[in-house]
């Protein structure tokens, strides 16, 4: 039990004791966070926070210059993601754009069974727990991309529409969402496409000639996208973004009674303005051939992870075709838990592969693979 402290101290002491804490935390740097979608945000975003800190994008009319950027950013996304109609919001982060989404299909169709692949990230099932809407799971394929003749099957009278992910959390494979736009249009539904990780990822590989499956909203029945600057953006979290098409806004829009703009599209009411401005600061200094020779060193980086682990007589289930590498490991979780305690290593799990989840984002590199690798034969060797 802590207490509010009586007198105040002195700033140069409590950065002390802030630095001192820091420390004892690893950072991205080091190499040892390795299974998480976050990374080291680019130094001009950290910088736009300091100077945003105290501006809101709550309303339109308080902050104009930062509103502005928000919708400068959210119209270069949207060309990026193949949409000219597009309208939206920077979100919390992914979850809060998947709970948006969903309430988006629901709104459209007046309708509350959504279906998803089964492997869909957990926040809509929160969103379902929240009562936004209910989900209907379909099956998946041995790369964890949604089948859409299971989608197909469960669609009835009360499907609110579809959920596809581009890429998925545990393997980085990208569902069929063309197939699925298919389907949609002839039993008249919509999809909300979760690109939390691959909205700013699968259209620089597709740059780089990898061949991208049509995820976006060059398809019509597309009309929603998440997407993370706080994954592959270089911003620091919070930093989401819900995109869709205008002709939603006034289905979707919430009331904000005290704002001369009168109406929001969030979750949260107090949105902070550093967010876009970071984001727009970063796209600024990368450029698209920035942001692509990020995504070719993580896809380098990716395939020696991938080498290397099958090297060291691992296995991998799933073929990398992003920047998600598994490695087939008994009871994951406790050996993920071991690589943490024992070596200062956080990597993510998958209880469905049974594996180890490595994210290669941009500030993991081949050191840091063989690191793990060293670290998780001992851990292994450890347990026989
Ligand atoms: C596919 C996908 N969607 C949504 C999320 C949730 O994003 P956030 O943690 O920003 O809420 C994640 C997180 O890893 C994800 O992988």
């Amino acid at each position: 039990m802590y207490s509010f402290p009586e007198e105040g101290k002195a700033v140069k002491e409590i950065l002390e004791e802030i630095y001192a804490m820091r420390k004892g935390d690893p950072s991205t740097e080091e190499g040892t966070i390795l299974g998480t979608m976050i990374t080291t945000p680019h130094d001009l975003a950290i910088k736009v926070m300091e100077v945003y800190a105290a501006s809101t994008l709550s309303d339109p009319y308080i902050f104009e210059n930062a509103y502005k950027i928000e919708r400068e950013v959210i119209s270069m996304i949207s060309d990026l993601l193949g949409g000219s109609d597009i309208v939206g919001s920077f979100t919390s982060g992914g979850s809060e754009a998947n709970m948006l989404g969903a309430y988006m299909l629901r709104k459209i169709s007046g309708k509350k069974y959504v279906i998803a692949p089964k492997t869909a990230h957990f926040s809509f099932i929160k969103a379902e727990n929240l009562g936004i809407i209910r989900l209907k799971f379909a099956e998946v394929d041995e790369k964890l991309r949604v089948v859409p003749e299971s989608v197909e099957r469960l669609i009835d009278d009360d499907t609110a529409g579809i959920i596809g992910v581009a890429v998925n959390t545990d393997a980085g494979t990208v569902d069929p969402i063309e197939e699925l736009a298919e389907i949609a249009q002839q039993y008249d539904l919509h999809i909300y496409v979760d690109a939390a990780l691959g909205g700013l990822l699968l259209p620089f590989m597709k740059i780089l000639g990898r061949k991208i499956p049509r995820f976006d909203f060059s398809l019509e029945r597309v009309v929603g996208i998440g997407v993370d600057p706080h994954k592959f953006g270089l911003v620091p979290p919070p930093a989401g973004m819900f995109l869709f098409r205008e002709w939603l806004s006034d289905k979707i829009a919430f009331e904000a009674p005290y704002y001369i703009g009168g109406k929001q599209f969030t979750l949260t009411s107090t949105r902070p303005a550093w967010p876009p401005i970071a984001f727009w600061a970063v796209i600024n200094a990368l450029g698209k051939r920035g942001f692509v020779r990020l995504t070719e060193k993580c896809l380098r980086v990716t395939s020696y992870a991938r080498k290397r682990i099958e090297e060291e007589g691992f296995e991998v289930p799933i073929e990398p075709e992003t920047i998600i590498v598994n490695i087939r490991v008994k009871n994951p979780r406790k050996v993920a838990m071991d690589l943490k305690r024992k070596h200062g290593i956080s990597i993510g799990f998958s209880q469905r592969l049974s594996s180890l989840r490595l994210v290669v984002m941009p500030h993991v590199n081949e050191e840091a693979i063989e690191r793990l690798l060293t670290s998780l034969k001992k851990v292994l060797d450890e347990r026989e």
